[in-house]
């Protein structure tokens, strides 16, 4: 597989882009923040396959940017992890086309950048509400990197299933013309999901995140057995989360499009969770049977 073609500037980009946009080929577009791992890979490799239709090469397209904008004033924009060099090599693994990874935060969110997408309703709530204006930042990049693309689709992971939601109902609401894909979670064998801020996990902190998974296994047993009060299976789940250690932000059963809570869970609603391990905050979900 050859190397991917890198972009650092953005401008030439979209030149690159548009030029096979306009050429009739079909382009499938994986937005991440870079430091890939399996869920990513699954991304990449569903973005690969994609692009390729009837038999044409299509362009399989990566974009790697630690966007500052959707990190708060005390979050871990410094030391998010980055390895652009690992990266490539991922996106190579995976018959990735081109990548544009920016040399310059500055050249996508310049010091006169003005314009803001804010996404109402399912921004709220969730991680809306702990992490304010985060959902704000990263609508504002992707309808950039949309318009920087103009790719068919573009994938994203299910683990996000609030961010998912929102980029959903902007590409809709804005007419964006752009297939918005979600993937499911990809887990460690023990069923941790697979997320770039497990790096900063010591081993015990580990150890301590399995409570997230289990307790959305725990709850998915006991709404299949017939237990549907969503405020016990939250209590139950941020039970099992204390218990380990986890510093709770929220357990939350809701429907999976509106994002509203429910006080019975049904077949689709998704309990969807996040917790502190030590100073690691990490997300999950699991859609309840
Ligand atoms: O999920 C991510 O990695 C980011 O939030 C995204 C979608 C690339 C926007 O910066």
């Amino acid at each position: 597989m050859p190397l991917p073609q890198l972009f650092t500037d953005p401008a030439a980009w979209q030149a690159r882009c548009g030029q096979a946009r306009d050429s009739g080929d079909r382009l499938a577009l994986v937005p991440t923040m870079g430091y890939l791992h399996d869920g990513h890979r699954s991304l990449l490799r569903e973005a690969r396959r994609r692009a390729d239709q009837g038999g044409r090469r299509g362009l399989a397209l990566a974009t790697i940017f630690v966007n500052p904008t959707q990190f708060g004033p005390t979050e871990d924009l410094s030391r998010y992890p980055r390895d652009l060099a690992g990266d490539l090599a991922t996106c190579e693994a995976a018959g990735i086309d081109a990548v544009l990874a920016p040399s310059d935060p500055a050249l996508m969110f310049g010091p006169v950048h003005q314009t803001w997408v804010e996404v109402e309703g399912v921004s709220q709530g969730l991680c809306g509400a702990s992490r304010p204006g985060h959902f704000r930042g990263v609508a504002t990049v992707v309808l950039k990197l949309f318009n920087l693309t103009r790719p068919h689709l573009a994938l994203f992971g299910e683990k996000d299933w609030q961010q998912l939601t929102v980029i959903r109902a902007m590409a809709a609401d804005l007419a964006c013309g752009v297939e918005v894909v979600g993937m499911p979670i990809v887990r460690e064998p023990d069923g941790l999901a697979r997320s770039s801020r497990n790096a900063y996990l010591e081993p015990e902190q580990r150890q301590a995140a399995l409570a997230l998974s289990r307790s959305l296994a725990e709850a998915a047993e006991a709404a299949a057995a017939g237990r549907r009060e969503a405020r016990a299976l939250q209590a139950t789940a941020r039970a099992r989360l204390e218990a380990a250690g986890a510093r709770v932000d929220y357990v939350e059963v809701v429907h999976p499009l509106t994002l509203r809570p429910v006080s019975e869970a049904v077949p689709g609603s998704v309990m969807l969770l996040a917790a502190f391990i030590g100073t690691t905050r990490l997300i999950d979900n699991r859609v309840l049977p």
